[in-house]
């Protein structure tokens, strides 16, 4: 069997870290004696200046012919002043529906070596694991009508949408994840305010008739941040819809000690995505720093879901072990060395 897999590395740190675990596909890859090939193709900024737009059709051509998609990071503060759709984020955006991943899973834990990093306290992270399953291609972030409007004042507007149908999908994932887990799902809603929260509810609740063996509870997402932050440890699987889900795997990341530890895997269309949870992080790219254990776990998440599982845990094996070593750290861990460097001491441990 050979692997076709289409890497996108995009902006900023993107290629920084996506280098990084396709150096680590590759070894573990060939470690278990399969066969890979690796294509690169332009999104996001690199792709507005060399073609004039975000999502080439070459690109999605690529992902859509391969087996899975690694995908860096997009966007950076030249295009910040380009309008919504012509944004290196549409690039992203785009290709998340043209490939039809509906279910982002944005798993975060607490590892004991590193918990030194996270700002809240030993005993509230110990043993952490929260899965977050967003929803990923309905709500605010895609429903019609959206734009400006001049008269009678400037204003402007976005539409949060839900159908039954893309609710029970992402539910029917979280409930197969809390089963593999520990059986228990908290469904994430502002149903005090909003319609599509009510009809989110309502059909979370109808589909858990089905995984009589998972616990359902419900929380408003307001509470839930609080809630994830003083109890991280009481949760299991968590699914929300899109808006919710990106500001919470973002707060989550406090739990691992920090976001460049965040892994997602993208599900459910032809071709599954991964890519980490972090941007194209302006800050700090270009500067050899950046933290490739996101991408190296996302990586991880793609050998698992490619049904790979030895591999895949071979390399989270491999991090943990690096993590729990605690010589070798990029700077957001607290340590100082550089991305590369965590990459070989990642690759040491392989096999
Ligand atoms: P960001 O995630 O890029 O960075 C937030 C902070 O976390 C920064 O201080 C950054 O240095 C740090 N950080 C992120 N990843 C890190 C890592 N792997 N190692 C160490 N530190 C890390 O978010 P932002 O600054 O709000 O956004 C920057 C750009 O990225 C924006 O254009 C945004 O739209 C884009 N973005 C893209 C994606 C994506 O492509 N999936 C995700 C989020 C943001
Ligand atoms: C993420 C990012 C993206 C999102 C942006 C870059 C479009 O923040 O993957 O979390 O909002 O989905
Ligand atoms: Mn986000």
């Amino acid at each position: 069997m050979r692997l076709d897999i289409t890497v996108l590395p995009g902006d900023g740190v993107g290629p920084e870290v996506t280098r990084e675990a396709v150096r680590v596909l590759r070894t573990v890859l060939d470690l278990y004696g399969y066969e890979a090939s690796f294509e690169e193709h332009a999104i996001g900024g690199v792709a507005i200046r060399k073609f004039g737009t975000p999502l080439p059709e070459a690109t999605v051509r690529a992902c859509s012919e391969s087996r899975a998609v690694l995908l860096g990071a997009v966007g950076g503060p030249e295009f910040d002043s380009l309008p919504a759709g012509e944004r290196p984020e549409a690039g992203l955006l785009g290709l998340r529906q043209a490939l039809g991943g509906y279910a982002n899973l944005r798993p975060a834990i607490a590892y004991g070596a590193i918990a030194d990093c996270s700002p809240l306290r030993p005993d509230i992270i110990k043993g952490a694991n929260v899965l977050i399953v967003r929803e990923l291609l309905g709500g605010i972030y895609f429903g019609e009508p959206r734009g400006f409007s001049d008269s009678p004042a400037p204003a402007a507007y976005n539409t949060m949408r839900y159908s039954e149908a893309e609710i029970e999908r992402v539910a029917h994932v979280a409930f197969r994840q809390a089963r593999m887990r520990h059986k228990k799902v908290t469904s994430v809603d502002k149903a005090n305010v909003l319609e599509t929260s009510q009809l989110w509810r309502k059909t979370v609740t109808r589909v858990s008739r089905e995984y009589p063996e998972v616990k359902l509870d419900h929380m408003y997402v307001d509470a839930c941040a609080m809630r994830l932050i003083t109890h991280p440890g009481s949760f299991d699987v968590i699914v929300t819809e899109n808006l919710f889900g990106d500001i919470l795997s973002d707060e989550a990341a406090v739990i691992s000690g920090s976001l460049g530890m965040l892994a997602s895997a993208t599900i459910g269309g032809k071709v599954d995505l991964y890519e980490p949870v972090h941007g194209s992080a302006p800050d700090i790219a270009g500067k050899g720093v950046v933290n490739p254990l996101a991408q190296i776990l996302s990586a991880a998440m793609m050998l698992d879901h490619l049904e790979l599982r030895a591999a895949a845990v071979e390399v989270e094996k491999a991090v943990a072990a690096v993590l729990a070593e605690g010589k070798v750290r990029t700077p957001d861990l607290g340590g100082r060395s550089s991305t590369e460097e965590v990459t070989a001491a990642v690759l040491e441990k392989l096999g």
